[in-house]
């Protein structure tokens, strides 16, 4: 696919997958989401891409939104598919088998919050700003957010940002649990780059192991949950990165993981 609306990066092991439209604060229009989703499709199926950032271009925002020009058109029956591709994309993303690391430099609101909860990781400037505030024009958030919030930041917290539309700052968003680190804004590439390495060079069967039981272990009983990490852990002991990692520690040594 031709992307018009993401820009699409390798650093070694590490893809970087940015979206395109800073004039318009990379708000999310239908094209924009047909696009993520093959984007994040080939990043999956390459087995040379170990993790995926997740950006958006220019200064002020992450993304601030869906797209309010094309929600301001949509028929009852246009929104209901155009919420099922917000939501088919980001549980696709949720559920990517490698770390997805969501890179907020400033606007991270409603589509734009409800995609950076649905990567694994959100590292975020100290200038990042953050919100469901869908209220305000009189709909709710579609892509996953009443979900999303409140099992990432609690039903207290997700009632609140999405009832009253209010913004947070980096600070809270980190104390609710949203955000997993607030770095000053000139540090915010080298945090970014510093997970995204770490990942980069963990065994990628473990990485899936855990990606996998805490998404789908989330959504089950806890014995089925717990049976399921217990496969999860079977398999990683059938990989030469298990032996690799378990005699580099006996043997006093970083371990070179070959992703096998
Ligand atoms: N959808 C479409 N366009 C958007 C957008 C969105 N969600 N958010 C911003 N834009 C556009 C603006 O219309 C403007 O375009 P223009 O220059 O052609 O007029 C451009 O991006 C810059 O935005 P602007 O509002 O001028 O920037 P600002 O710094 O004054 O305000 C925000 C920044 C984020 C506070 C403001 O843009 C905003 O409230 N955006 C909508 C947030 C929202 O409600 N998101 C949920 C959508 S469901």
């Amino acid at each position: 696919m031709d992307y018009q609306n993401l820009l699409v990066a390798d650093r070694g092991a590490v893809r970087t997958i940015t979206i395109n439209r800073p004039d318009k604060l990379n708000a999310l229009n239908l094209r924009t989401l047909q696009e993520l989703d093959a984007a994040f499709r080939a990043a999956r199926e390459d087995a040379a891409v170990r993790v995926i950032v997740l950006a958006g271009s220019g200064e002020k925002a992450f993304v601030a939104g869906a797209d309010i020009a094309e929600l301001a058109t949509l028929s009852p029956i246009d929104a209901q598919a155009f919420s099922r591709a917000g939501q088919i994309l980001m549980r696709g993303i949720e559920r990517t088998n490698k770390p997805v690391i969501a890179r907020i430099q400033g606007f991270a609101l409603g589509g734009g919050m409800e995609l950076a909860m649905s990567c694994h990781l959100r590292i975020a400037s100290e200038k990042a700003k953050l919100g469901q505030p869908e209220i305000n024009l009189g709909v709710i958030p579609g892509f996953g957010g009443t979900q999303r919030l409140a099992r990432l930041a609690g039903r207290s917290a997700a009632l609140e940002l999405c009832l009253l539309g209010t913004t947070i700052d980096a600070a809270r968003g980190q104390a609710l649990g949203v955000l997993n680190r607030v770095v000053p804004a000139d540090r915010l590439d080298a945090e970014v780059d510093t997970v995204a390495d770490q990942l980069a060079a963990a065994a990628p069967v473990a990485l899936a192991g855990i990606l996998d039981a805490v998404t789908v272990g989330a959504d089950c009983p806890m014995d089925a949950a717990l049976e399921f990490e217990t496969q999860a852990f079977a398999l990683c002991c059938s990989t030469a990165d298990m032996r690799e990692g378990t005699q580099a520690f006996l043997q006093k040594r970083k371990a070179e993981f070959a992703g096998r």
